[in-house]
């Protein structure tokens, strides 16, 4: 069911507008309704509301919205539902002052708005939440370029794993650390620069003019939270290779997922 709480803030990514196509519309409960009165094996509702720029206010009134759907299909058709899937959408700190709702947060909002959904298996799709922030990607700066007035860092990744970030700059911010070609923090000497990634298109710029330590070629740029939909939104564009996958947890750190050879590139576009 789409609850009809309106866009959050980032329109790509928000589900549950007046005119969103996903779900069934709200403003459509009586065929809702009579859907579960014809048919007893519909047994639970679903509803998502969009992926980051949501406020904890939307979530929570959409789940008080659900809440009075499934308290009048199980008032019309006189039977419990037994599930209920909130789907996912608790934002996540993109910039280091970005303050999103906690999960704990979320969870005493959602227990006092609407209780009857929480007394029945509840489940959620949390996505980013759980590992947004758990992903960092390191490139080498390959080049410096001064252009318009400006240093430009190429790195060697770009739109192929940062789509949304190319596509929707003001929209999907990463906060970047400047490591020497050994590794170590640059401090200071602060000025705009511009990072571009290798791809063929001029759109293909990852940060424009962002304040950062002075890049020099060979040094290691970290880019923040990369941990949801990058790999998993992976371009084929300019037929470059996924990078090497590396995991750590606090034993152990390995390769989770080896970097993709020419061969294995060629190999996709032959479709063997
Ligand atoms: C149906 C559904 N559930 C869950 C999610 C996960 O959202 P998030 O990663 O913001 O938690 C999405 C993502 O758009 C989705 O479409």
């Amino acid at each position: 069911v789409n609850p009809q709480i309106g866009s959050g803030t980032i329109a790509a990514t928000s589900v549950a507008g007046t005119r969103s196509r996903f779900g069934v519309p709200l403003d459509q409960a009586p065929t809702l309704v009579e859907a579960f009165r014809r048919y007893p094996w519909l047994n639970g509702v679903h509803s998502h509301v969009g992926s980051q720029g949501c406020s904890l206010a939307q979530l929570v009134e959409a789940a008080v919205r659900v809440e009075q759907l499934v308290l009048s299909i199980e008032a019309a058709c006189g039977r419990r539902l037994e599930r209920i899937d909130l789907g996912g959408g608790l934002p996540v700190a993109y910039r280091s002052n970005d303050t999103p709702p906690s999960m704990e947060a979320y969870s005493e909002a959602l227990r006092a708005a609407a209780p009857n959904l929480l007394d029945r298996p509840l489940a959620t799709e949390f996505g980013r939440w759980i590992h947004a922030n758990a992903g960092w990607v390191v490139s080498r700066a390959e080049y410096v370029k001064n252009v318009g007035g400006e240093r430009h860092i190429v790195l060697h990744v770009g739109a192929d794993l940062l789509l949304r970030v190319a596509y929707r700059p003001e929209s999907w911010p990463h906060e970047f650390i400047v490591l020497d070609a050994h590794g170590e923090p640059r401090h200071g000497d602060e000025r705009p620069q511009t990072i571009v990634g290798p791809l063929c298109f001029a759109g293909d710029v990852l940060a424009q003019s962002v304040l950062l330590p002075t890049v020099h070629e060979g040094d290691l740029i970290v880019i923040r939270d990369t941990g949801a939909y990058t790999l998993s939104m992976w371009s084929r564009h300019c037929s470059r290779g996924i990078p090497t996958v590396i995991g750590s947890d606090a034993s152990d750190v390995r390769v989770l997922r080896r970097r993709e050879s020419a061969r294995d590139v060629v190999r996709f576009w032959e479709g063997s």
